[in-house]
C-alpha cells in the first residue's frame, strides 16, 4: 500500500477529543515507566511487528507515542519516528473502543506532537486503513511508494503444517 503525505501545518481540530474527555478518556503522551505495559499490549492485541516499531518509539525521550487511557485502562496507541524519522505509526485501538473517535484523537495528538518537534511533513507508511486517514485529513498518496522503506522487510514465519495443532 502506497505511503501517505500529511502537511503538518494545516491539521485539523479533533472532533473527538472534547467529547472523549468529557467521557473519561484522556489522549496524552505515554510514560517511560509505562513502557513494558504498552509494549505487552500491542503484541497482545496486534503483533510483534508492532511492539517492536513501538518499542522503538518509546526509547526515544521524551516518547513519541501517545496513549488513550479510561480508568487505567489502555484503549489504544499511536506514535511516530519507530520505522522511519518522520513516519507517523503503527497505530491501534482495542476493538471494544472503536468506533468512539479514539483512533482520531490519537491520530491527531500524535500528528501534533510531529509539528511541535519541528516537521512540517508526516508520512504515514503503509498506512492500512488508508479511508480511516483521508476521513480527517487532507493527505496526498506518494507515487511510487510501496514497498518503500518494507521492502525486503523480515516478517515472522507462517507455522509449519507440523507445527499446527
Ligand atoms: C483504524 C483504527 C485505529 C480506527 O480506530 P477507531 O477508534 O475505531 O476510529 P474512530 O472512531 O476515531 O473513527 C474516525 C472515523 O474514521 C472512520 N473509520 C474508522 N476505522 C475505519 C476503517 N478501518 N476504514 C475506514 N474508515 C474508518 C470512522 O467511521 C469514523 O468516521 P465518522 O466519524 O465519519 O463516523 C482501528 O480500527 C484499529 O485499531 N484498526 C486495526 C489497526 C489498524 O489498522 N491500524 C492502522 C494502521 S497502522
Amino acid at each position: 500500500m502506497s505511503d501517505l503525505l500529511v502537511r503538518l501545518y494545516d491539521l485539523p481540530v479533533s472532533e473527538a477529543e472534547p467529547r472523549l474527555a468529557a467521557s473519561g478518556i484522556t489522549i496524552r503522551r505515554a510514560l517511560p515507566p509505562e513502557r513494558g505495559l504498552i509494549a505487552t499490549w500491542v503484541e497482545q492485541h496486534f503483533h510483534s511487528l508492532w511492539a517492536s516499531e513501538v518499542a522503538v518509539a518509546m526509547s526515544q525521550h521524551p516518547m513519541t507515542t501517545w496513549v488513550a487511557v479510561k480508568d487505567g485502562e489502555l484503549l489504544g496507541f499511536a506514535c511516530h519516528d519507530a520505522t522511519a524519522k518522520g513516519f507517523f505509526g503503527p497505530t491501534g485501538v482495542a476493538e471494544s473502543a472503536r468506533g468512539q473517535g479514539v483512533g482520531e484523537a490519537l491520530l491527531l495528538a500524535t500528528l501534533r506532537g510531529m509539528r511541535e518537534a519541528g516537521y512540517a511533513y508526516a508520512v504515514i507508511g503503509d498506512p492500512g486503513p488508508v479511508a480511516f486517514y483521508l476521513k480527517r485529513l487532507d493527505a496526498m498518496v506518494i507515487p511510487k511508494s510501496s514497498p518503500g522503506i518494507y521492502r525486503g522487510m523480515l516478517r515472522p514465519a507462517a507455522p509449519s503444517p507440523a507445527n499446527t495443532d
